[in-house]
């Protein structure tokens, strides 16, 4: 199969129609969002939920999030509307959010990977809307990685892994965010965070009240525990490199590496105090750090690295999204200096 990637802002209207055309017939689409690229599909046509499966090399008991374009999009695919996730869509839809609830019967088993609940998010991303919108249905997405690699925040990343897997790439340039959204289960009480993103606990509990942080966001699942969201427990955000974080201060960092054959993952303006070194934003601005994470991580591999140190985030804000991707890219490797 032939790649074709088509540019959203110049190529608009031929974006448009084709990746409309496309979904509409049972395709596969990469789609840009705020937060990374998303391999799309009609999310209530089986068989082409089941061409991103395969595509990604997705394990088929792992969900996918479920795409709207407007608020009134959400009540066909759920069961009920908890009062929370009313308040939480007005407050931070569309945004990096996805809340999970108990699913209706429109949606297909293997959208909701044969669980009883379905996660919905309404993107902000301009280009994104507008394909939901052209589309015409809610689109399953997730990442549009190679399952376990890194997800991808531009075209060419997106092109790297599915080349060859999907007809079309939209591009729309870097992602604004560069971690995938917060996920949170509305489907219990209290609230339960599953995965952290761009939208803070801080920002979840002023709103609504206590929830609780899944043990899945800041530790490793035992081999016995279920997961309670399936993609916590596989291997994720990986390069080829094999990563440490290292707890410390930057002097400790320093010499604790600086007689190793190894590169560095380190903050802006530390650079230079290493012979092999990448940057993932400044040390005080987890934003930042969330929007070149995953880019860093492909870069390592585009340079070959084999043993990679890396300085560890704070993981207040948007820093516990930085900082549960980063421990998951190092397979838990973690240690204080
Ligand atoms: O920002 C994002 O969320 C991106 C863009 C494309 O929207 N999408 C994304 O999708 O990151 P994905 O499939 O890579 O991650 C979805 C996560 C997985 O960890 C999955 O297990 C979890 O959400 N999930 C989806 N539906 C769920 C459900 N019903 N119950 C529990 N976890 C669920
Ligand atoms: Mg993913």
């Amino acid at each position: 199969m032939q790649t074709e990637i088509l540019d959203f802002f110049n190529q608009k209207d031929a974006a448009l129609t084709k990746a409309a055309e496309l979904i509409k017939n049972g395709e596969v689409v990469a789609i840009p969002t705020e937060t990374v690229y998303g391999l799309a599909a009609n999310a209530l046509n089986a068989e082409a939920v089941k061409k991103i499966y395969l595509a990604k090399g997705r394990p088929s008991d792992n969900p996918l999030i479920v795409h709207i374009g407007d608020f009134s999009e959400l009540e066909p695919l759920v069961a009920e509307i908890p009062e929370k996730v009313k308040k939480m869509a007005a407050e931070f839809w569309p945004g990096p959010l996805t809340m999970i609830m108990k699913k209706s019967s429109v949606i297909p088993d293997i959208t909701s990977g044969g669980l009883d609940t379905v996660a919905v998010r309404m993107p902000e991303s301009e280009a994104a809307r507008a394909i939901i919108s052209a589309a015409g249905v809610p689109l399953a997405a997730p990442s549009a990685n190679l399952s376990g690699s890194p997800s991808p925040t531009n075209a060419k990343y997106v092109f790297d892994d599915m080349n060859g897997r999907i007809p079309l790439i939209i591009d729309a340039g870097p992602c604004k965010i560069g971690v995938e959204s917060t996920v949170i289960s509305f489907a219990c009480e209290p609230p339960r965070l599953l995965r952290p993103g761009g939208i803070t606990p801080e920002q979840i509990i002023e709103l609504t009240g206590d929830i609780e942080i899944d043990g899945a966001v800041l530790n490793r699942l035992a081999d016995t525990e279920k997961a309670a969201s399936p993609g916590m427990k596989y291997k994720h955000y990986s390069p080829r490199a094999e990563i440490t974080v290292v707890k410390g201060s930057f002097e400790a960092f320093y010499n604790f590496v600086k007689d190793k054959d190894c590169f560095v993952l380190c903050f802006d303006g530390e650079e230079g105090h290493f012979r092999n070194a990448l940057t993932y934003g400044r040390e005080n601005d987890s934003a930042s750090q969330a929007k070149r994470l995953f880019d860093a991580l492909r870069e390592l591999d585009e340079k070959g690295a084999k043993t990679v140190y890396a300085r560890c985030p704070d993981i207040s804000g948007v820093g516990l999204a930085v900082y549960n991707r980063l421990i998951r890219s190092a397979g838990f490797n973690i240690i204080e200096v």
